[in-house]
């Protein structure tokens, strides 16, 4: 198992979710984690089981989309702790489907002002303090939906697009201080977040999946502690698909069954 010990992560939107799941994964590990979210309830509940379960955790309140909220942030952090080590910018919202000719001005600035300026806040306080120690690595979570675009959902693939030009650039401009900055592209995953489209459509997916199964939250967790472990030190500027194989998928694989012998590929 990888070792954390002695560092300091800090996770946007670990209340719950996916958040929730890397937070308990990297304190599992022995880091010192800071479960951040706009929920703090939420954020309390997390660090509270955490540290039931001998992890050191620290909740805080916070808005990513709030610059100054997100300065303060950091700063408590670095003086509490003198350090960070792991950022994980995993704080989103999916939104209300919606054509994208009916997007509202506010869905749409709402939208970018979450995943890309609250990344981008993180990002940027986090490399501040990375840099003087010659050490960090940031995961930044960006979507299937910025592999092929979603239908309905151009200001949430918008922003998750963005979050990759964001990963590819700073990736060139941190490397030289040893800070990597990757990114995830998740498909459906098991949360709050997905749980009316998987109330749709759970079976249908599963089946049409590879892997024959929803992501869930800790598959996505697996990914984030390989992306800080000393195996990946070398790899930077990267998004990852953890979506089961489902980008892959397409209408002539639908027709290509029907051809197949019965029993292939099950
Ligand atoms: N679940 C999926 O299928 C899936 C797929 C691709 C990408 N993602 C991305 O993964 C991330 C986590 O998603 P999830 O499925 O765990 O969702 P979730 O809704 O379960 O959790 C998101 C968390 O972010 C918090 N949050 C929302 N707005 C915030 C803000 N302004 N500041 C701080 N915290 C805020 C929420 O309170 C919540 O705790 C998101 O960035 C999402 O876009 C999820």
């Amino acid at each position: 198992m990888n070792d954390l010990t002695n560092q300091v992560a800090v996770i946007t939107g670990g209340g719950r979710g996916i958040g929730r799941s890397v937070a308990e994964k990297l304190a599992a590990q022995g880091a010192r984690v800071v479960v951040t979210d706009i929920d703090e309830a939420n954020a309390r509940s997390v660090a509270s089981t955490i540290e039931a379960s001998g992890g050191a955790a620290t909740p805080l309140r916070l808005d990513v989309s709030q610059s100054s909220a997100v300065t303060a942030l950091m700063s408590h952090v670095e003086e509490t702790f003198g350090r960070l080590d792991i950022l994980v910018n995993n704080a989103g919202i999916a939104g209300t489907p919606v054509w994208v000719d009916q997007i509202s001005d506010e869905d749409w600035t709402n939208m970018l002002n979450i995943h890309v300026n609250g990344s981008f806040y993180c990002l940027r306080e986090a490399a501040k303090i990375m840099k003087k120690h010659r050490y960090g690595r940031i995961i930044n979570f960006s979507s299937c939906a910025a592999v092929t675009g979603l239908a309905g959902m151009a200001h949430y693939a918008a922003a998750k697009y963005a979050i990759v030009g964001l990963t590819e650039t700073a990736a060139k401009d941190l490397g030289a201080y040893n800070i990597t900055v990757n990114a995830l592209k998740p498909g459906v995953i098991r949360s709050a977040l997905t749980e009316g489209f998987l109330d749709l459509a759970e079976g249908p997916l599963t089946e049409a999946t590879p892997i024959r199964q929803i992501g869930e939250p800790a598959d996505v967790a697996q990914m984030v502690a390989a992306l800080v472990s000393p195996a990946c030190g070398f790899v930077t500027g990267c998004s990852f698909i953890v979506d089961g194989g489902f980008h892959l998928v397409n209408k002539m694989d639908e027709t290509m069954m029907k051809i197949l012998p019965a029993g292939t590929g099950v």
